[in-house]
């Protein structure tokens, strides 16, 4: 059976949800949907990062301990992946014990195999920043941020060997193609590496809030070399060994072009210096701007998840987000667009011809659908479609395989509007056009399920199907002709309301 292990970064607890969060944790769920649907075996990952200095600061400036920050910022972001229906199979914390656990582990083999030394850090340090600089990079002598005096500081920590693995991890581009996708971020990381790479600290004795070096307990590990390990950590690595060797081959991180550094060069050479493999595979996104500015940082400030799945409804808000925003590039995320999205395609699109199809219906003797025709030339369509959809979820591309989908959508419509039903008698001919629309509606049902669960699964009660589009397995389930006929339809309220963007 096939496996797909995807991840999400894990997200800071200093700061609440917003919607960059929400952008790959979204793509994330619905690319395991869409794998679910195929029969895999699923694992979705997702968690909260809750070590280091940003965490600690922030516990401080709101009068709470870090634990307590910790926690009651964790708990929102569960909360907003549960108001979105996101389906994941774990949530990581790092200040779990089994984390801790795969933490020390993973530094030990990498001291064991030599690429963990002890060393004096010496250099420019700015209180204010809590960071080291480079003497090139002061303003005048002075942090460049705070434009205020650095200290001299040395300090003694454990480095990571990072520079011998220049030439593995080259070898590892060259031997796996398509190991970080699209082509620019692999490009940019490859640059990255031949650039050349500098030993890391991966310890602090300057800070409390982290896991303690097992050997030397003055020292916390740097929050980096903890958060990424998460992701061993949930597939069982250090606690169930078993567990890691089946999970760990199928993994795959989403991520956003920000944290390239640590994932694809750190990361690959972390997991090499424990003697982990294979590597995972990379798939990393671009940001969501508001009037050009990358949301968190934006005068919008942030938007939350919550407030805008108020307006748009959950559905709206994960289809209009997930079909406008392509994964890779940097894209214009507007309040208007989200509402014109789903004015178009739900309201109008999807909703539309599910109102027109189960009215006509459930007008009728008895509320029953009829069969498809077998040469419907909806048929064709829906096998095109389902193609270029399947092709553009195995890219990581939801926007352009739900751009597919909704072909079905409009070639429906399309053809309800050239056979006119509302204007036949009952008999063959309208029972012909209506089983036609009705197995479009099932196909669609099944194919937009990784976006809008929710919706779908009404749709499939509607047209009088048993279950859920979840329980459907395809390719399969996208073959034409298999609407039985025979079962009652409902109409019911609009599935999606018509939207202002006022
Ligand atoms: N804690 C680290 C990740 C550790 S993973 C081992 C972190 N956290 S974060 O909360 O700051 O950001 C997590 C993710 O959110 C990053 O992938 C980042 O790209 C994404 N986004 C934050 N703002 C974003 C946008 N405006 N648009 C799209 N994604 C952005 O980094």
């Amino acid at each position: 059976m096939a496996r797909y292990f995807a991840t999400t970064p894990i997200y800071y607890v200093n700061d609440v949800p917003h919607m960059g969060h929400a952008y790959t944790t979204l793509n994330g769920d619905a690319l395991c949907r869409w794998r679910r649907l195929h029969g895999d075996e699923v694992f979705y990952l997702t968690g909260t990062d809750e070590h280091g200095l940003k965490v600690q600061r922030a516990a401080e400036e709101n009068g709470l301990t870090p634990q307590e920050q910790a926690d009651r910022t964790s708990r929102r972001f569960r909360e907003a992946w549960d108001l979105l229906d996101i389906a994941y199979d774990d949530f990581i914390r790092t200040t779990e014990a089994r984390h801790h656990t795969a933490v020390q582990t993973l530094l030990e083999r990498c001291y064991e195999n030599g690429y963990v030394y002890k060393d004096t850090y010496q250099g420019v340090y700015c209180v204010s920043c809590e960071a080291y600089y480079a003497e090139a990079d002061l303003t005048d002598g002075n942090c460049p941020i705070h434009e205020s005096p650095v200290e001299e500081m040395a300090e003694d920590n454990y480095f990571f060997r990072l520079s011998a693995f220049r030439d593995r991890l080259l070898a590892w581009f060259e031997a796996v193609p398509d190991n970080i996708t699209p082509e620019r971020y692999r490009n940019e990381a490859r640059a990255l590496v031949r650039g050349g790479l500098e030993d890391l600290s991966i310890t602090r004795t300057s800070l409390q809030w982290g896991i303690p070096v097992p050997w030397d307990r003055k020292h916390v590990f740097y929050v980096w070399y903890d958060a990424l390990t998460n992701y061993a950590t949930a597939a069982g690595y250090g606690t169930d060994d078993e567990r890691f060797a089946t999970w760990w081959p199928a993994c795959r991180h989403l991520l956003g072009k920000d944290i390239i550094r640590f994932h694809c060069v750190y990361w690959p050479a972390m997991l090499m210096a424990a003697g982990v493999e294979p590597l995972p595979r990379f798939h990393v996104h671009g940001w969501l701007l508001v009037s050009g500015a990358k949301m968190a940082k934006s005068s919008v400030v942030q938007i939350a998840p919550a407030d805008l799945a108020a307006d748009l409804g959950v559905d709206g808000l994960r289809y209009s987000v997930l079909r406008d925003n392509p994964f890779g590039p940097d894209s214009d995320f507007s309040y208007e667009a989200l509402v014109q999205r789903c004015n178009s395609d739900l309201a109008n699109g999807l909703g539309n011809l599910l109102q027109r199809v189960t009215s006509i219906v459930a007008r009728s003797a008895g509320s029953l659908g009829s069969a498809p025709v077998p040469e419907s030339p909806l048929g064709v369509v829906t096998e095109q479609a389902y193609a270029s959809a399947a092709e553009a979820w195995d890219r990581v591309q939801p926007s352009v395989a739900l751009e597919a989908t909704w072909r079905i959508v409009r070639e429906t419509n399309e053809y309800l509007q050239a056979h006119q039903p509302w204007k036949l008698d009952p008999g063959p001919a309208r029972d012909a056009v209506l089983g036609d629309a009705l197995e479009a509606l099932r196909i669609v049902a099944v194919l937009a399920h990784p976006a809008i669960p929710r919706s779908c699964a009404e749709v499939w009660r509607r047209i009088g199907l048993a279950g859920d589009p979840s329980q459907a397995r395809l390719p399969g389930a996208a073959i034409w002709g298999q609407y039985p006929g025979g079962l009652t339809v409902t109409a019911g309220a609009p599935l999606f309301p018509r939207l202002s963007a006022d």
